[in-house]
């Protein structure tokens, strides 16, 4: 009689979060001779197949920065590209992340963004609420101090209404306001295109994250490049503060 299936040793050692920087897009498009806009059209490819691949794994969440509150002081056109593409993107897949049982949620700062773009955020969150699978976190016109100063503005508001007395103002109430709290904080952060830096994302959320950046630009990640992402990430201990030893200890336990 054959063994009860049981998971792999290494589910266990899957992030539950990811949260990736898609960086890449225009040396791509330049190594090709195509123009910038080529580059982030691949992009949004990646974006499809990755989607399905972390589905598939049993990722929770994916948290993708699409457009950074930096990124205004791009050229016009290539922000107008990029919204464009946003909403087309949208447009397309929304039918599709449903029927994959998707959730998509949309952060970061939409004042500045159109009034048809707002609504459309608005429908296709609606539209996926109910969705069980895969939360699929989109960092639109998001910058992590925007993200912590926001919850400090909220915070504020409430201790001179009277509602709130500073002194309890703990870093738990403080991540209660900030985009994600609801959500596991990410485990896996990765940034393609070979720069390593943060350029602003999800400060707060990254206190304890592992990082891995490759060289590899974001139209070319694919399942290998997932792979060894999470093969990295596998081989790690994370400590939070405590010893090896403790650790090993406690996986004893
Ligand atoms: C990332 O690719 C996409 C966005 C920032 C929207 P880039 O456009 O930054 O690509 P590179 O860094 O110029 O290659
Ligand atoms: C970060 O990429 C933002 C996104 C991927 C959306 P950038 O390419 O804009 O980052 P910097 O400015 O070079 O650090
Ligand atoms: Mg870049």
């Amino acid at each position: 009689m054959s063994p009860p299936p049981t998971a792999p040793p290494e589910a266990s050692k899957l992030p539950r979060h990811i949260a990736i920087i898609m960086d890449g897009n225009g040396r791509w498009a330049r190594q090709r001779h195509l123009p910038r806009f080529a580059g982030h059209k691949a992009g949004v490819d990646t974006v499809r197949k990755l989607v399905r691949l972390c589905g598939e794994k049993g990722i929770s969440v994916l948290t993708l920065f699409a457009f950074s509150s930096e990124n205004w002081r791009r050229p016009e056109k290539e922000v107008s590209l990029l919204m464009e593409l946003f909403i087309t993107a949208l447009e397309q897949q929304l039918k599709k992340l449903k029927k994959h049982n998707v959730r998509l949620r949309i952060i970061g700062d939409r004042s500045l963004f159109s009034a048809k773009l707002n609504a459309m955020i608005d429908d296709a969150e609606a539209f996926t609420t109910d969705n069980t699978g895969l939360e699929l976190v989109i960092a639109a016109n998001y910058g992590g101090r925007w993200d912590i100063c926001q919850a400090a503005r909220t915070l504020a508001a409430q201790a001179s209404q009277g509602t709130l007395d500073p002194d309890a103002i703990t870093p738990e109430l403080l991540q209660s306001q900030l985009c994600l709290s609801d959500l596991p904080e990410p485990d896996l952060f990765i940034r393609t295109g070979g720069e390593k830096r943060v350029s602003n994302y999800l400060l707060w959320q990254l206190a304890y994250t592992e990082f891995y950046f490759t060289d590899t630009l974001w139209p070319d990640f694919d399942q290998k490049a997932l792979e060894q992402a999470l093969a990295s990430y596998g081989a790690r201990e994370r400590r939070f503060g405590r010893t090896s030893e403790q650790i090993s200890t406690m996986q004893d336990d």
